[in-house]
């Protein structure tokens, strides 16, 4: 094993042994995933049908003809799978990189385990290197800039971006998170947020990191 797709697919791969046949799965957004769309697609287990976190997503398992089910008629879900872009030991994440965290969070909010899937590259001592992804109402955008600056972070607008949901995205720079599910808290607190990236508070059930020596269970 050696490239970063490589890795991807891996993790992907030993995440369908999560899978059940006849249920519906919660669907993340992003490259990791699609190796797992594909690896669903390939194996013709039968499913339900897919809740999925993105307009990507979507299009993508409809080209694979996976059922997309919505999540008010599917109910709770009994598993959800996503990548991530920053993992800790701890199993808490930062998502939205590819800007569906949103969705994202609330899928994994309604399911109940949460198996995540990355390359050994996103797993961290600490979160914050990568920036973290922040939803905001529109007009809230300079408003929630000026409090991620009072949290020491230095927040830049993800311009021409516009989310799955209509809003917009700020990536905060330079936090070094100690304390995610206090720090997630704190953000969601603030008017105009819709979502932070910080998944914490409800992390990751399995994590599932994929290097050089094969796929390991977190
Ligand atoms: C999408 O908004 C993100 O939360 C993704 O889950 C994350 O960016 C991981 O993407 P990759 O699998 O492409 O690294």
């Amino acid at each position: 094993m050696g490239s970063s797709d490589e890795l991807k697919r891996a993790a992907a791969e030993a995440a369908m042994t999560y899978i059940e046949e006849g249920e519906t799965i919660g669907i993340g957004t992003g490259s990791t995933v699609n190796f797992l769309i594909d690896a669903l697609a390939d194996s013709r287990m039968p499913i339900a049908g897919a809740v999925s976190s993105s307009e990507a997503t979507t299009r993508r398992l409809k080209e694979r003809n996976i059922e997309v089910i919505e999540l008010n008629t599917a109910g709770d879900l009994s598993i959800y799978i996503d990548g991530a872009d920053e993992a800790t030991r701890h199993r808490q994440l930062i998502k939205g990189g590819g800007g569906a965290l949103t969705r994202e969070k609330i899928i994994a909010g309604a399911s109940r385990k949460f198996v995540c899937i990355a390359d050994e590259s996103k797993l961290v001592g600490t979160l914050g290197a990568f920036p973290l992804p922040v939803e905001v109402i529109p007009m809230a955008r300079s408003f929630v800039s000026r409090q991620m600056v009072g949290l020491g972070g230095q927040p830049a607008w993800r311009e021409g971006v516009v989310t799955d949901n209509g809003n917009e995205i700020i990536d905060v720079h330079n936090l070094k998170i100690t304390e995610p599910a206090k720090l997630e808290q704190t953000i969601n607190n603030i008017p105009g947020v819709v979502t932070v990236g910080l998944f914490a508070m409800r992390g990751a059930d399995v994590l599932l990191i994929a290097g050089k020596d094969g796929v390991k269970k977190i």
